[in-house]
């Protein structure tokens, strides 16, 4: 509970797993999984549903996407799937290519051309001005103007605080009979910015749906709720729930993987140097990098799956709970109701074996290594040969 408060409870876990293996308690009744099979059983199964003590209704009392139960799950996805058509898709393009070309300007005007000179850049604020504005712009048509003016929109800025008041919240839930009066106690301005966070998206979404007639440019994610929403579709207060959560969703993870992606290749000059020789032999001008041209890149793509699964944005998983009668992870049955158990992510992925095989950090091993190659092998165990490079 209190590691959940210091905001150090991924660190905590990863170092009860290196000291007692891939399942420990962490809580009375919770369990943390760092084996691969666990992963699976637990995400590859509908039975183990999110654990509630995370799910919380929105400050308008109804739930997102995330939190919704399976029933309403159900209407929310179906609506949300025509704004992630392929369709969709390419009439999206032109928005994100507009935004990273404004990213590459702001940047360029940041950084002197001179070979010699020399400017410092915090890329993980960037990541996450450009990837605001887009989720604002895609959501509803409207971007937060972070790139612009340089700075984060006051959303953003209450919304890094609620995160931190979401912790708070989850953490008390930790005390059942408790969890009531220690919320009480909790800092007026803990639950005034969670407040404030929901008010200011919340206004943007009533303004993007009073204009339900103009439909924007009738590509955001909005004029597609509103241009198939039925009776089986959502409720405005849930519309007015989920946005907040996608715009997080798609923007907050994104930068944070791009500037985990970032940090290894800066410090990995001759994987850099692969991919820049990759990118720049392939296209002449930055508007032939499309969607399309780019996914054909292999290098490019084995970077993103690499980087993503040793920089995992969510680090601590999606926590789960055991259904009512029981279930098996990774060969240990568990009782049903109270087990509560999480996989993190980034414990697994902070694994020195899993770090040491990946070609991202190491040029040398194979980035596409097939069934036969020694690196393959070697892929096998930790205890292999090069396990012990
Ligand atoms: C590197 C980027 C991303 C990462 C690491 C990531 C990760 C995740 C994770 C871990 C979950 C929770 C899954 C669960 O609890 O079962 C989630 C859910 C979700 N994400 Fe992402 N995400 C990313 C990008 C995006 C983007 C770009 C969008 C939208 C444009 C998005 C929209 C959503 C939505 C709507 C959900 C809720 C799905 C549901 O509950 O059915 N995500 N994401």
């Amino acid at each position: 509970m209190l590691a959940l408060q210091r905001g150090d409870l991924v660190h905590r876990i990863k170092a009860l797993h290196d000291q007692y293996g891939e399942v420990v308690r962490i809580a009375p009744d919770e369990l943390s999984f760092v084996s691969g099979k666990a992963f699976s059983d637990i995400y590859g199964n509908k039975d183990f549903q999110k654990n509630p003590i995370w799910i919380r209704p929105q400050v308008n009392g109804f739930h997102s996407i995330h939190g919704a139960n399976d029933t309403d799950h159900v209407r929310f996805r179906r609506l949300f799937s025509h704004a992630f058509s392929d369709k969709a898709r390419r009439l999206q393009e032109p928005i994100l290519q507009s935004y990273v070309d404004l990213l590459m300007n702001r940047l360029d005007e940041k950084v002197p051309a001179s070979a010699t000179s020399k400017a410092v850049i915090d890329v993980g604020q960037w990541y996450n001005f450009v990837t605001f504005d887009i989720m604002g712009d895609l959501c509803f048509g409207e971007s937060f103007h972070c790139l612009e003016e340089s700075h984060y929109h006051p959303w953003v800025t209450i919304l890094f605080s609620s995160f931190k008041a979401a912790a708070l919240f989850a953490s008390c839930k930790y005390l059942p009979g408790m969890d009531r009066v220690l919320r009480l106690m909790l800092p007026k301005s803990v639950t005034q910015k969670r407040r404030d966070h929901f008010d200011m998206i919340k206004a943007r979404v009533d303004r993007r749906l009073e204009q339900r007639g103009t439909d924007q440019k009738n590509i955001d994610f909005m004029a597609y709720i509103l241009r198939f929403n039925d009776e089986k579709g959502m409720t405005i207060p849930e519309i007015e729930a989920t946005f907040p959560f996608v715009i997080v969703a798609g923007s907050e993870t994104t930068a944070t993987a791009l500037a985990g992606i970032t940090n290894c290749l800066v410090n990995h000059p001759e994987t850099l140097q692969k991919l820049v020789h990759e990118i720049r032999g392939s296209f002449t001008h930055p508007a032939d990098m499309t969607f399309e041209a780019i996914s054909k890149l292999p290098y490019l793509g084995a970077v993103i799956d690499e980087g993503l699964r040793i920089c995992a944005p969510v680090a601590l998983g999606s926590p789960r709970a055991v259904p009512v009668g029981g279930g098996t992870i990774d060969g240990h049955w568990l009782p049903g109701g109270v087990s509560l158990y999480s996989v993190p992510l980034g414990s697994l992925l902070c694994n020195l074996f899993f770090l040491r095989v990946s070609f991202l950090l190491r040029p040398s091993f194979p980035f596409l290594a097939d069934a036969t190659s020694p690196a393959s092998e070697s892929f096998a165990s930790p205890d292999s040969d090069f396990s012990r490079h």
